[in-house]
């Protein structure tokens, strides 16, 4: 999982490059590169490090300029981090970045070896343009040697390519992300749009097996077969100031103090309280009353979605959900048949397990629905229909705003699934509208409470291990709140049904183990008291979250933190705010690299 750009036009290539490249470093970030063709040379500067190291390793740097170019930020997979695995890779005259994973690369090199090519880096990569000279030389052009290539290799890619010999730039993608953006006599690409946002609104997305070629101002896309082919240029609405900080000191706390205007903007459009129904135009549903199953399939937080969606649909309208874990699913034998809606979760629509399960789901025939963050993405672009929430470029590796957003449209999909099967009536739509409604105020009374969340965090930054417990609905929002702590501080958390605890976990408990307890007045009051019971005659720690404000354990908590009320299945989409405040002020206080934490990428795009 990399991040690659690639510019050609009139202007200095390098600043625009090493720009788009610093917004693609969620996606990887131990070591970046950046190629430059200067009439007729392609000058490279690789390194160990972060964008900035590259930035400041081409400063001054003469050579290092030129009006095409490609750049690279990386997550290694094949290769440990360091300069000469780093890319670009060059064979010859071609130049090669890359995003993906080359599953035949190592027979590919044999077979090269043999013919005398030398290799320099442990990379599948560098393969690519070794193959690209490798037919050049056998008599094809550039464009056909590209394309001869491409034929030979098993695996994922989105590539960008250049060579000296000639001023043209050509793009490549299977399975992994491309975008091309198009402005005045200008060409980029990018793995995602927000990289590119300040420079264009309006962008191409390239197809599996789509070869881009940009020559003379002009762009020209082929199939694998060379077959010219047309793709239509698509104007987004995202701006550049959306995937910028904004004064705040990381994304992720720009992104968590974004969470009531953009789950405001997912129901704008959508809820029609005058008439009771919640009505999604964008998107062609098939008729619901024929779906004899639901399924719900992701991976990480978005997984935790898919856990509080089948508590929204199990508690209101008492449809049975499935969920899975994308990897798991895609490699058992998942019972998913036609007639049956597969529901795919994902921020980025680009995560190789979510896009495997929803490409199993199709071939056994049944619905797929995704549930997307980015525009043109593949899950997007390939699931039988798409609902995108409207939380904009989510660029912190930790997701925040993606969650909450997917849980307010999973909440909308539920209604109107309860409409249009007569479970609920207009009335009972209109009262769940209007709770729903109310959500945005609510989070914001929590955001407006981070200094005091900063003071907790302040408290419990020294302890290595924490145990979340809660129950029902809400345990998947402490397995959130638990993901959220160790991403960010890397201090280890783990979440556990708070009735399971006896089962194992209490062996834990002593009075060095902090237990976060999220325990809301509802049907799970009673027996969540009884669990805290145990862990206070253990000495446990107890850090109390709850929403009732005569919470019977709260003079025996170390400390209470509360909650705004609302209906059960909505609790999550409130109570988890205030933990990803606590894990985002513990890992600034620990000084952690809380936007790009150690080995995590953004979007998981390989297996
Ligand atoms: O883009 P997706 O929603 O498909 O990503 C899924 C997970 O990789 C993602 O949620 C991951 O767990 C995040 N780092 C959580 O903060």
């Amino acid at each position: 999982m990399c991040g690659i750009v690639g510019y050609t036009g009139k202007k200095e290539a390098s600043n625009i490059l090493i720009d788009a490249l610093k917004k693609l470093e969620y996606r990887g970030y131990d070591s970046a590169g950046i190629a430059l063709w200067n009439n007729g040379k392609i000058n490279i500067a690789r390194i160990k490090g972060k964008v900035n190291d590259l930035k400041k390793e081409i400063t001054g740097n003469g050579n290092l300029k030129g009006s095409m170019g490609l750049a690279h930020t990386r997550w290694a997979t094949h290769g440990v981090p360091s300069e000469r695995n780093a890319h670009p890779h060059r064979a010859a005259d071609v130049v090669v970045v890359h995003n993906g994973i080359i599953e035949n690369y190592l027979e590919l090199k044999e077979k090269l070896k043999k013919k005398g090519h030398r290799f320099l880096s442990d990379t599948d990569t560098e393969v690519i343009p070794h193959l690209i000279v490798n037919h050049i030389r056998e008599g094809l052009n550039f464009i056909d040697s590209v394309i001869a290539t491409l034929k030979e290799l098993k695996g994922s890619y989105a590539l960008g390519i250049i060579r000296e010999k000639k001023r043209v730039m050509i793009a490549a993608k299977k399975e992994s992300p491309l975008v091309i953006g198009v402005a005045d006599g200008e060409y980029f690409i990018a793995s995602d749009i927000p990289a590119l946002l300040d420079k264009t609104n309006r962008f191409i997305f390239l197809e599996d097996d789509d070869v881009a070629v940009m020559q003379d101002g002009k762009l020209s896309i082929f199939n694998i077969d060379g077959k010219k082919i047309e793709r239509p240029v698509h104007t987004v609405h995202w701006t550049g100031a959306m995937a910028e900080k904004g004064g705040y000191k990381h994304f992720m706390l720009k992104e968590i103090f974004e969470q009531p205007r953009v789950i405001s903007d997912t129901l704008i459009g959508r809820i029609k309280e005058e008439k009771g129904v919640v009505e999604f135009e964008e998107l062609k549903l098939p008729d619901i009353t024929k779906m004899k199953k639901i399924w719900m399939v992701a991976c990480g937080t978005s997984y935790h979605a898919c856990l509080i969606g089948k508590h929204m649909f199990e508690s209101i309208l008492s449809i049975p959900v499935e969920t899975d874990i994308a990897s798991e699913f895609r490699y058992r034998n998942p019972l998913v048949r036609k007639d049956e809606m597969l529901i795919l979760i994902s921020q980025s629509g680009e995560t190789a397990d979510t896009i495997a399960a929803m490409k199993e789901g199709k071939k056994r025939g049944a619905y797929t629905l995704s549930i997307c963050n980015a525009l043109g993405s593949t899950l997007a672009r390939e699931s039988d229909g798409t609902a995108f929430t409207h939380a904009g470029p989510e660029i912190g590796v930790a997701s925040t705003k993606a969650f909450t957003t997917q849980l307010a449209l999973l909440f909308l999909l539920m209604l109107h699934t309860g409409k249009k099967l007569n479970l609920l009536n207009s009335d009972e739509i209109r009262k769940n509208i209007g709770e729903i409604k109310k959500i945005p105020h609510k989070i914001q009374t929590i955001l407006d409470m981070s200094p005091t969340l900063e003071d907790l965090a302040r408290t419990y930054m020294k302890f290595k291990n924490f145990l979340y417990l809660g129950r029902g609905i809400n345990y998947p929002t402490v397995k959130e709140g638990a993901l959220k702590l160790k991403e960010v501080s890397y201090i280890h958390a783990e979440a556990y049904p708070a009735g399971e605890m006896k089962h194992g976990p209490i062996a834990l408990i002593d009075e060095h183990l902090p237990v976060v307890v999220l325990s809301p007045g509802d049907q799970t009051y009673k027996k969540t008291c009884s669990n805290i019971e145990e862990v206070i005659t253990r000495q446990g720690n107890l850090l109390l979250f709850t929403d009732n404000p005569d919470h019977e354990m709260a003079p025996k908590a170390k400390n209470t933190f509360f909650i705004p009320e609302t209906i059960y299945p909505l609790q999550p989409i409130i109570s988890v705010a205030p933990f990803q405040l606590f894990a985002y002020h513990i890992a600034n206080l620990l000084g952690t690299d809380v936007d790009q934490p150690r080995n995590l990428a953004k979007s998981v795009t390989v297996e």
